[in-house]
């Protein structure tokens, strides 16, 4: 059986936008057989990482802080696939960065260079082959996921495993407000969380209809005054 382990990031944990798109996603994942464990950063300790690289050298693969992430190697060691779940925050909540400082441990410190970069491997002992982000944003446009997808693919490639992809959802405030394309997007997000679980990836195409504009860009200008100058 497919175990996957889902961190949802956001601040307003069951209530926030965030939810609406990783709730569904998970639903799936559990229809199509897997086994599914949701936590959220902000009902966890997490301490940040002290920087001191004891889990590289002196205690490999043991961190010396006593707190959640102790419960979360173990619950991680044993995942197929890793699901990020986070609102984009400039660029991430502070819970959330302090979890991924944190990941550091799972990584084997024996570096190789890839394509002109440097890139280690998760240690032996940890099951992840996929990382699959879901993000949500208050911005009108994609490109405001950039930093928090580049943050995501660089785990992934940092750690060799697969980045499964991304369900990322634009203007989410609107979510609720709209409802037919409110449900729309979020059965596309259950069929996602399906298709990584039975074919491995999610298709290009229901990662778009997650993100798929919720009102018209006059509809936007008209209900919240945006105004468009230059390019
Ligand atoms: C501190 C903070 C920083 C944010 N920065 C951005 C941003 O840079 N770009 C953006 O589009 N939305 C930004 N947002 C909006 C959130 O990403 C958006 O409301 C998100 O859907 C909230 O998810 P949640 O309800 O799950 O917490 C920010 C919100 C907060 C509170």
């Amino acid at each position: 059986m497919t175990e996957v382990v889902a961190i949802n990031g956001s601040p307003r944990m069951e209530k926030g936008r965030t939810a609406m798109i990783l709730d569904p996603f998970l639903d799936g994942m559990k229809g199509a057989g897997a086994s599914v464990e949701l936590f959220y950063t902000k009902r966890l300790d997490i301490r940040p990482c002290t920087g001191e690289l004891i889990c590289w050298e002196e205690t490999p693969g043991k961190c010396y802080i006593s707190d959640d992430m102790q419960l979360l190697y173990h619950k991680l060691r044993e995942a197929d696939i890793l699901v990020l779940a986070t609102p984009v925050y400039m660029p991430l909540p502070g819970e959330m960065q302090n979890l991924m400082n944190r990941l550091v441990l799972l990584l084997d410190p024996i570096l190789e260079m890839r394509a002109g970069r440097t890139r280690a491997r998760f240690r032996e002992d940890v099951r992840i082959s996929k990382i699959a982000l879901v993000s949500t944003c208050g911005w009108w446009e994609k490109g405001n996921f950039e930093v928090v997808l580049q943050i995501a693919e660089e785990l992934a490639r940092n750690a060799s495993v697969d980045f499964a992809g991304a369900l990322l959802r634009p203007h989410a405030y609107l979510l609720g407000e709209v409802e037919e394309k409110t449900r729309r997007v979020m059965d596309a997000a259950r069929q996602a969380g399906i298709q990584l679980v039975k074919e491995g990836k999610m298709s290009e195409e229901t990662l778009e209809m997650v993100s798929q504009p919720l009102v018209s860009e006059e509809e936007r200008n008209r209900r919240y005054g945006y105004i468009t100058r230059g390019q």
